[in-house]
């Protein structure tokens, strides 16, 4: 084997264009941490946010490889490690590094890919599906036969959020940016899909509820459209924020028409409350996600070389569903 490796490298925050491809040495896994032949990466905005020295909660230092949420295979493990974890297909989401064909993860933190599910599918469905599924029930406490909005809706989190939301027996309605993403989404269980780069959505949102609003809206968008989420929330409706992709934090919203409204408005972080693998949600998650009841909305696959464009492309908003980056393919 090879003492070096291909690695997406950057030496400075910045746009797409401060990536370049090198040849730089492997790592070796110290104390508490595996290392990774690495198959597939999830194109997650959290790597263009650290890429564009946006995110403060992880710690980021130069030279930086991004790559987040991505799938491998265990091929060497550092001290104090199970080394039955060696050739193991696991899921880890807890380390940047994957822009590369060998990564380095906390071993405790690594998840084990249940067989039924390929690496590429791997790489990206956790991460979407269980985002989805605590903003619907733990943050927006969604009840059967609710409505709710999901802008987004041609993102991964909002079409994991359709279908479950869906199976559920809720009705779903998603707000996605041109008549494109609006025709991909409406594959995916929403009753209606509304292009909220045009006027008029928060009027079709009330026609389509007979003017009563929606139970539950799940926001990651956030951007101008924001301020009109409380108008199109039904009495005692539930607006979850989970983050802003498209700008800046929404304003404060006044506690008078929190009470005047009748509604609850709540952040959702997944990480410090997310039901531990091997839970009920877990499995129920991945059952629906092996046999294909839930679809993951993997919609292309470039090669490392490619992704300082496919960074352009999902900040051009020109991405649907979740892309994935090719390191290592399917490893067999
Ligand atoms: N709170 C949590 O625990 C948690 C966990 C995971 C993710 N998140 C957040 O959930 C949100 C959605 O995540 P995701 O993985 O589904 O995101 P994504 O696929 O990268 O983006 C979702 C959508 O955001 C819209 N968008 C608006 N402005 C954009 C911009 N400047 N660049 C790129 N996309 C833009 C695009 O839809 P349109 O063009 O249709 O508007 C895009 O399809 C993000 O804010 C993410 O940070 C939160």
């Amino acid at each position: 084997m090879s003492d070096t490796m291909q690695a997406i490298q950057m030496d400075a925050f910045g746009g797409p264009e401060v990536m370049s491809l090198a040849e730089i040495s492997i790592p070796n896994p110290s104390a508490g941490e595996a290392r990774l032949k690495v198959a597939y990466v999830g194109m997650n905005p959290f790597d263009a946010m650290a890429r564009a020295g946006k995110i403060g909660f992880m710690p980021i230092s130069f030279p930086f490889t991004p790559g987040l949420e991505h799938t491998g295979v265990v091929d060497a493990v550092g001290e104090g490690v199970d080394s039955s974890l060696v050739g193991q297909r696991v899921i880890s989401r807890s380390n940047f590094g994957a822009y590369a064909d060998y990564s380095i993860a906390k071993a405790d933190m690594l998840l084990l890919l249940d067989d039924r599910i390929d690496l590429k599918t791997g790489c990206v469905y956790r991460g979407c599906s269980f985002t989805a599924w605590h903003a619907l029930y733990k943050a927006g406490r969604l009840q059967p036969s609710e409505t709710c909005l999901l802008h987004s809706a041609a993102g991964p989190i909002g079409i994991m959020a359709a279908q479950i939301a869906k199976a559920n027996g809720c009705r779903v309605i998603g707000l996605a940016g041109g008549a494109d993403k609006v025709s991909f989404a409406e594959g995916f269980g929403f009753e209606h899909v509304f292009d909220y780069t045009q006027d008029g959505w928060v009027d079709q949102v009330k026609g389509a509820t007979d003017g009563r609003g929606v139970d539950v809206i799940v926001d990651g968008n956030g951007g101008p459209n924001a301020a009109h989420n409380i108008d199109v929330l039904a009495p005692l409706g539930r607006l979850v924020y989970i983050g802003a992709t498209a700008g800046d934090m929404p304003d404060p919203i006044d506690v008078s028409t929190l009470i005047f409204k009748n509604v609850s408005v709540v952040g959702m972080n997944l990480a410090p409350i997310e039901d531990v693998p091997n839970s009920e949600t877990d499995q129920a998650i991945i059952d629906n996600v092996a046999t294909g009841v839930w679809r993951v909305p993997v919609t292309e696959e470039v090669a490392l070389a490619d992704v300082v464009n496919l960074h352009r492309r999902l900040e051009n908003r020109q991405v649907r569903g979740r892309a994935v980056i090719r390191v290592g393919g399917d490893l067999s």
